[in-house]
């Protein structure tokens, strides 16, 4: 899909290659859009099908279908409300779908008798508001969930998190409190802290709308070097710029359906919706 993009990106942007060492993404296997028409079997990481959600009255999903495979990297866009934070969150079922099934990996992850925590520690969730624990410094926020989830031992997730710190450069806080961070180094952190439990994919939502605009550049530099890493990434976004560049494709929310969806170049070069081409008028 993306995968002559990328690498024109990488030749014009060289990446600061301090960040993240896994396998380059141009390596890995992937599905292209022509395989998936073809009705080729594809790698599918998560399976959306038929996703509805209602609050009270209120229909936000009405039907969502899509498939995310291993290493693709969606962004969500659409205006307030739309259900993107919804859509997001009923992938690991902190909302839980009226209708329709999720299969992670294989298992329908709505299918009450799966032990969804076990299914959450594969994916790794980021939010606006960085949700650290403001009594823990930011080590011990970042071994936390290893340690208490038997995933490693306190060893183990020590030298785990030593090696996520001096990934993002920000060894040297390792025994600050949150609180003495500014907010870019929080989101940072969060995000390692989600990635110490070495999940399959990682959910964004709106990761820097809360962000000073100076802040908002390192913590879209780590994600495009965790999605060059070959992280599978579904990420809700308003930084149109990072989508268009970092992105496999796009999704366009809209009446609770995915309204449209391309290669971010045609996305946004050529959006066909009417309600895309509003949208995009007016973020653009
Ligand atoms: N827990 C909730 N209870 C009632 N309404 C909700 C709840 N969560 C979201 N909504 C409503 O659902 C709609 C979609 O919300 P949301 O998914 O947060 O939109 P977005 O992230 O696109 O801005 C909004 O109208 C919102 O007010
Ligand atoms: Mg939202």
């Amino acid at each position: 899909m993306k995968e002559n993009n990328k690498k024109g990106n990488a030749k014009a942007a060289p990446e600061a290659k301090t960040e993240v060492s896994a396998e380059k993404k141009e390596d890995q296997p992937k599905n292209n859009s022509r395989e998936k028409i073809a009705g080729t079997k594809s790698e599918a990481l998560i399976v959306v099908s038929d996703l509805c959600k209602n609050f009270g009255d209120h229909k936000v999903l009405r039907g969502i279908n899509t498939e995310i495979d291993k290493g693709e990297v969606v962004a969500i866009i659409g205006p307030s409300g739309c259900g993107k934070s919804t859509f997001l969150r009923s992938l690991n079922l902190l909302e839980v779908p009226d209708r329709g099934t999720i299969r992670f990996e294989g298992t329908d992850i709505t299918d009450k008798s799966v032990d969804i925590n076990k299914m959450r520690e594969k994916m790794g969730m980021v939010f606006q508001q960085f949700n650290l624990f403001p009594n823990l410094t930011i080590k011990k926020n970042i071994m936390l969930a290893p340690t208490k989830l038997g995933k490693m031992t306190k060893e183990e997730a020590s030298a785990k998190a030593d090696e996520l710190l001096k990934r993002i450069g920000l060894s040297d806080k390792a025994n600050a409190y949150p609180d003495s961070l500014s907010g870019g180094q929080k989101q940072r952190v969060a995000i390692i802290r989600a990635l110490a439990m070495n999940p399959d994919v990682m959910l964004f939502d709106e990761p820097t709308s809360a962000l000073d605009p100076e802040m908002v550049g390192e913590v879209l530099s780590l994600m495009k070097n965790l999605a060059d890493s070959g992280m599978t990434m579904v990420i809700v976004t308003h930084e149109m710029g990072f989508a268009r560049e970092v992105a496999d494709r796009v999704l366009f929310i809209n009446d609770g359906v995915i309204a449209e969806e391309n290669t971010p170049e045609e996305f946004f070069a050529n959006p066909v919706n009417p309600r895309l081409k509003d949208f995009l008028s007016k973020v653009l």
